[in-house]
């Protein structure tokens, strides 16, 4: 199997303060991956990192085997990394099939063409709603975003994210605030998500961890304490120990 993202002795410090501990963390192609650990053990930060949202301190990141540590965000972007971001004002306005089809013409870079008539943006269209069909967002295509359920809403995020045509999909609680009773239905739409698209996430509700991760790595203070397969992390003493019990408290 190969490796398409990999961090190598990442370091961030917040003045004195490591959130991001020593951490070389690989991530396969193709997988289905999630990163949990206790509230503030820096899974966000390790996110911000790998986007480049966050300069390391110390450490490199690399995207299919290339250096993209002093990369901006927009290039490792362009190399398929991908993380969804919540629902903007602009797009919160716009009907659920533009604001795809927004997203699509920025990958396209039709960027300067968007205010054209519709038909100039066919290609843009087309594509974006082959992606709501994907999702089971095509019955919502004319509604306002604003509109939709929070469940749904955070699907459309996940849209604008496919529309940048990910090779690796970055997801920080993608279920954060959903209802139990959607984010079952919103973690089966992610793990039915095309094997090409590899997907890190990030997720408290350890029965949707459960049922979607093939990997697990544990972040403890900012370090990794283990990666392995749910079975093993699930059972593993210091597991229970460190992330499990806390959950219980
Ligand atoms: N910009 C910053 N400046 C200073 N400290 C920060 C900054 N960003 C994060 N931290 C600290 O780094 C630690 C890790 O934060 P982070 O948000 O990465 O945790 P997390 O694992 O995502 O937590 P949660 O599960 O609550 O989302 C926390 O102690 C946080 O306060
Ligand atoms: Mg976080």
């Amino acid at each position: 199997m190969s490796t398409v993202l990999q961090t190598h002795e990442l370091v961030r410090r917040f003045g004195g303060f490591v959130a991001t501990d020593h951490v070389s963390l690989k991530v396969e192609a193709g997988a289905r991956h999630a990163l949990i650990g206790p509230n503030g053990a820096g899974k966000t930060t390790l996110i911000n990192l790998l986007t480049g949202y966050l300069a390391p301190t110390e450490g490199r990141v690399t995207l299919l085997g290339e250096d993209v540590t002093a990369m901006a965000q927009y290039a490792r972007c362009r190399r398929g990394l991908v993380r969804t971001f919540q629902i903007n004002q602009l797009f919160a306005d716009m009907t659920v099939l533009e604001s795809v089809a927004l997203s699509v013409s920025e990958r396209l870079r039709l960027g300067g063409s968007w205010f054209k008539p519709l038909a100039a943006r066919g290609e843009a269209v087309d594509e974006a709603a082959a992606i709501l069909q994907r999702l089971g967002l095509l019955p919502d295509a004319y509604e306002a975003t604003r509109n939709l359920a929070y469940g749904r809403q955070r699907l459309i995020e996940i849209a604008l994210a496919l529309a940048q045509h990910p090779k690796v999909l970055l997801l920080d609680e993608p279920a954060a605030g959903v209802p139990t009773s959607e984010s079952r239905e919103l973690f089966d739409v992610i793990a039915q998500l095309p094997r090409d698209v590899t997907i890190l996430l990030i997720e408290h509700d350890m029965d949707l961890v459960f049922r979607f991760a093939e990997r697990i790595s544990v972040l403890v203070s900012g370090a990794l304490l283990l990666e392995d397969t749910p079975d093993v992390i699930a059972s593993h003493p210091k597991v229970r120990e460190v992330y499990l019990g806390e959950a219980h408290d």
